[in-house]
């Protein structure tokens, strides 16, 4: 039998300082102070940090991960010419190498403390090559890391000849939800008949739905519209997701007030991708030049269920990141200029509790009954932990410790001052208000 595990001292999100986690067969059995020490079981002293449910990624693109140079880098930068380049190396991928490339992705993530992550995985190859990777890759990683697959048709449902029956393909070998890009697809019209193909699919085998949305600073593009709307009609709600919903940056006021009205009207989820859309929109404007994310606050004060994925990591579209999800709350932070303290607080919630309830994420949570997952951070509070990209000093999944890092702490030479230096202190996480 697992020995059970006890983390002592911690503290969690919510602001409770002192608190015991109890693991046992996978699972939290109790969580509060001064839990009673079990026979045998393993003892980890928190040390007063942050003990926080583990990251979720729910927007990523596992099967173009890494693969940054290959087979030449993205010279303009653009979401097009990252589609063209992903088109160039498609037919040069094999099975071997992505499924490498992804593993060597899942470590990264193991240990930045993100254990669950929805990755769309393009349809639009015959040999559905990509697909037969990931699904072995979800398979490998599953006793460390959670993998959603998405289907995605990434040249067009409509547009690419063949890709509606791939993509059915895909979902019938075992991909998990059903994906979309129809502001791709040739015209306006076509695109909303994708999104309703899709949606009628996906009520059809009841699996979930999460579409690329408006991928695109043109503010007259109306797909988040038809997606809410068949939200609604088909009665999917919150088992529909719109991922980038970038139109909704550059449309006029009085519209985008409505729309957001509909989107949380229909019950569906939203994903703002902020290193990527801060990146890839606004990329046609001279000055002044559009950030390109999506309306997060507002949606959010709406009700909807907003989360930040990381979107990519160096990959044709982007060249940098490292599976950190505090960096993607920190852009997402800033971009959306979400500086206030409880703000702050709802983007560390957009990388940790909404992203896994957009997955279904079963057992996600701090309270016994819960799986016992989570990332002991070197910070006090949520904020603080975002500020500084906080070390993970433990992720532990089902009760079992998968990663440890040292603190972050340097040695100083300076005349007349302390040798070390710690940036987090009390003083300031203290006049940080309790999250709610
Ligand atoms: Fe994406």
């Amino acid at each position: 039998m697992p020995r059970d595990l006890l983390i002592r001292h911690a503290t969690l999100p919510d602001g409770r300082t002192g608190i015991d986690l109890l693991a046992r067969d996978g699972r939290f059995a109790a969580i509060g102070p001064a839990l009673p020490v079990p026979e045998g079981a393993e003892v980890i002293d928190a040390g007063g940090w942050l003990f926080s449910p583990p990251f979720v990624d729910a927007h990523f693109h596992l099967d173009a991960a890494l693969s940054h140079g290959l087979p030449r880098v993205n010279d303009s930068g653009t979401l097009l010419e990252g589609i063209r380049l992903w088109g160039e190396l498609k037919p040069l991928l094999t099975e071997e190498a992505v499924i490498e490339r992804a593993l060597a992705y899942c470590d990264w993530a193991v240990a930045r403390g993100l254990l669950a992550i929805r990755s769309h995985v393009d349809v639009c190859d015959e040999r559905l090559l990509a697909v037969r990777a990931l699904l072995e890759v979800k398979r490998l990683v599953a006793p460390y890391l959670t993998l959603q697959l998405v289907a995605f048709p990434q040249d067009g449902l409509l547009r690419s000849p063949g890709a509606e029956a791939l993509l059915e393909r895909a979902l019938a070998m075992g991909v998990d939800v059903v994906g979309g890009i129809p502001h791709h697809e040739r015209t306006a019209a076509e695109g909303a008949e994708s999104v309703r193909r899709l949606c009628e699919l996906a009520a059809a085998h009841g699996l979930r739905v999460d579409m690329h949305c408006d991928e695109t600073d043109d503010p007259a593009s109306r797909h988040v519209e038809t997606l809410a709307y068949q939200a609604q009609r088909l009665k999917l709600h919150d088992r529909v997701t719109g991922s980038h919903l970038t139109s909704m940056h550059s449309m006029d006021n009085a519209y985008a007030a409505k729309l957001v009205a509909l989107v949380a009207a229909s019950g569906m989820n939203a994903i703002a991708n902020p290193l990527i859309n801060i990146t890839l929109q606004g990329r046609y404007d001279t000055y002044p030049r559009r950030r390109g994310m999506t309306r997060v606050p507002e949606l959010m004060d709406a009700g909807v269920t907003v989360a930040f994925g990381h979107d990519c990591v160096m990959d044709p579209w982007y060249a940098l990141g490292s599976a950190d999800m505090l960096e993607v709350a920190s852009m997402g932070l800033h971009v959306a200029q979400m500086t206030g303290q409880a703000a702050q607080r709802r983007c560390f919630d957009a990388v940790t509790t909404n992203p896994a309830r957009i997955l279904g994420l079963e057992g996600y949570g701090l309270e016994a009954g819960c799986r016992a997952d989570g990332v002991l951070l070197q910070a006090r509070t949520p904020q603080e932990a975002i500020r500084l990209r906080a070390a993970r000093l433990l992720v532990v999944r089902g009760g079992t410790v998968m990663s440890r890092s040292a603190p972050a702490l340097a040695q100083l030479a300076l005349p007349g001052r302390p040798s070390s230096v710690d940036f987090t202190r009390q003083d300031v996480a203290a006049a940080q208000t309790p999250p709610r």
